[in-house]
């Protein structure tokens, strides 16, 4: 007989990753929590204009989803979802400040242990290396305790920032996704990219820390 506390459990979750330190600051990985309300309402309704072009299409008006109000449901599914062991719902945090989210979906086990990964930062912060840095905390932590052998990502051909991040940790480009996800009101034309646990055996962090652009602290 399977022991329910282990059986339940889903690998890699709940967890905290890092700290590392990048330009902008010490950046932490840590689950998503009923009481980033706030912060969550206030960096993504004064974010609108950087946020939404990328964003799948939701319904109703920004604000609307990005409420106070609207953050429990939000945040009580995603935690329900992680506890089921598809989702991997993160805050980013900078010197301990909420600081945007990544999100590992769609976990896949069996013959494919496979998912994506899709992140924001906030505007006063991008630049600095916030989303790579917590992209490779990710990684490590999707091939390590999740253990997964395939992490994708799919981003919009315009989006540069984005390219540069997910090019910085080493995503393979796989081909172009035509009019893939609704973005923005529109389908959406999207580059595929993904790596598989083959392609990092040093550690993604590591190897951030190795070039320079981060430090463990
Ligand atoms: N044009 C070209 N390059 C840019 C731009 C730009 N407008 N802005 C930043 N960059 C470069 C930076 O110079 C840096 O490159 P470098 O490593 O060579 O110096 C890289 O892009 C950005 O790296 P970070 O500083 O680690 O990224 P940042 O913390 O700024 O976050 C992000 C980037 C997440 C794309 C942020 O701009 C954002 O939240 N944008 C809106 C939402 C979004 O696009 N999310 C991603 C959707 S796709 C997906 O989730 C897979």
């Amino acid at each position: 007989m399977r022991d329910r506390r282990t059986s339940d459990r889903h690998p890699g979750w709940p967890a905290r990753l890092g700290p590392v330190r990048v330009r902008a600051g010490q950046v932490r990985v840590r689950p998503i929590r009923l009481r980033d309300a706030a912060a969550w309402s206030h960096v993504r309704t004064r974010d609108e204009a950087q946020l939404l072009p990328w964003e799948p299409t939701g319904v109703g008006p920004w604000r609307a989803r990005n409420s106070v109000s609207s953050w429990p449901l939000v945040c009580s599914a995603m935690r329900g979802s992680a506890r089921h062991g598809t989702l991997l719902p993160f805050a980013i945090e900078v010197d301990g400040e909420l600081a945007g989210q990544i999100t590992v979906g769609n976990v896949v086990r069996g013959a494919l242990l496979s998912a994506w990964v899709g992140y924001w930062v906030a505007t006063p912060l991008t630049g600095g290396g916030v989303a790579t840095a917590a992209l490779a905390l990710t990684l490590d932590h999707c091939f390590g305790p999740v253990g997964l052998h395939r992490v994708e990502a799919t981003v919009r051909p315009e989006n540069t920032a984005s390219r540069s991040v997910l090019a910085r940790v080493g995503f393979r480009e796989e081909g172009l996704l035509r009019r893939y996800l609704d973005v923005d009101g529109e389908w959406r034309d999207h580059v595929l990219v993904a790596l598989t646990a083959e392609e990092q055996v040093g550690g993604f962090t590591a190897a951030l820390v190795h070039s320079g652009r981060a430090q463990w602290s």
